[in-house]
């Protein structure tokens, strides 16, 4: 008899009890819902689990306080840290969440020293780094959360703009989480079919840039934080494949060192994801603007790798 996986998500906010929410809903195994805020991490455990008659999941769901509940985790979700507020940049979180993700994933590691780490802290693609040198884990097994969000925005809007089944669309997306983002509309289709042949640039161009400011949009209309429903369902669905050894090819930040001529950060690329995290990176040819524009992209990636650097010095 198989024993079921195991979950830790850090961080009982918005994202990471959402992120129990998903994954409870998907039976993808026991979770572990960690906080600072005493209370918090077992109320919503507790409540989650009391729906599982009516969902019917089979699933342990608790709440704590420490890490030593989390021992033996498949995976490790970090959603720990604050929340962007109106007027705030990823980047205006720098700081703070460099001490936040720097010491959970240390415990977290510590815990559970076979998991692959899925980092939604923002901003994002600097998080990862921190989380892999605080963790000591190999590149392979620290990832983050922000191109399948990303491409879900994008694809939601393209559904919206056809008025067709979101099923039917696929759409990749490079760079970091941050408004200059790289949809390629060049490998977007609608069943198969080119996006290009069925929007018309200047509409294809806005909803590019809808995209690109998707988490700024919601973050305006909530006026008290930011996106979490979409962003958890993300982070689930890395989750999930990992979990079940899917070898999804999704678009995450993953370490990058000749891939793309990166030279060693977490940049948003689409990756073939597994049993043991990060199994291939894949390099897909781009246009010469594509690549200019994932350059602007990579170059802010490192600006703030190397802001955090310093602070975690
Ligand atoms: P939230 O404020 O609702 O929840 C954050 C939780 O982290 C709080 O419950 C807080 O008590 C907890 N926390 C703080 N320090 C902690 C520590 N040392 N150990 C354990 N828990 C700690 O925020 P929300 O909306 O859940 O967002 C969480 C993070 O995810 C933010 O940094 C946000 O910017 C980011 N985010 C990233 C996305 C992505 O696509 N990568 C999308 C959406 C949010
Ligand atoms: C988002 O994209 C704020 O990163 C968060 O919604």
């Amino acid at each position: 008899m198989g024993r079921r996986a195991k979950i830790t998500v850090i961080g009982a906010g918005n994202v990471g009890a959402t992120c129990a929410h998903w994954a409870a809903a998907k039976e993808l195994g026991d979770i572990v819902l960690v906080d600072i805020v005493e209370g918090l991490p077992q109320g919503k455990a507790l409540d989650l689990r009391e729906a599982a008659p009516i969902e019917r999941f089979d699933c342990d769901i608790i709440g704590t306080n420490h890490y030593e509940e989390t021992a033996g985790s498949d995976v490790i979700i970090i959603t720990s840290g604050l929340a962007r507020k109106p007027g705030m940049s990823r980047d205006d979180l720098v700081a703070k969440n460099t001490e936040i993700v720097k010491s959970v994933a240390q415990q977290a590691a510590r815990y559970s020293p076979d998991a692959v780490m899925i980092v939604v802290s923002n901003p994002l693609d600097a998080m990862v780094y921190v989380a892999w040198k605080a963790s000591g884990f190999p590149t392979h097994r620290v990832l983050g959360q922000a191109g399948v969000l990303d491409t879900a925005r994008y694809r939601a809007f393209i559904a919206m703009e056809l008025n067709c089944s979101i099923e039917d669309i696929t759409a990749l997306l490079l760079g970091g989480h941050g408004d200059d983002m790289v949809p390629l509309t060049s490998y977007t289709s609608v069943a198969g079919i080119p996006v290009t042949h069925l929007i018309g640039k200047a509409r294809l161009d806005a909803i590019v840039d809808r995209a690109r400011k998707g988490g700024g949009e919601i973050v305006s209309l909530l006026r008290t934080g930011s996106a979490y429903y979409a962003p958890a369902a993300a982070s689930v669905q890395m989750a999930e494949a990992i979990i079940k050894d899917k070898r999804r090819i999704l678009p995450c930040a993953a370490y990058c060192d000749k891939e793309y001529a990166i030279g060693g950060y977490f940049v948003g690329v689409p990756v073939m994801l597994g049993a043991r995290g990060v199994e291939k990176v894949i390099e897909i040819p781009l246009t010469p603007e594509e690549r200019a524009a994932f350059q602007v992209s990579i170059d802010h990636v490192k600006e703030l790798v190397a802001l955090t650097s310093r602070l975690m010095a």
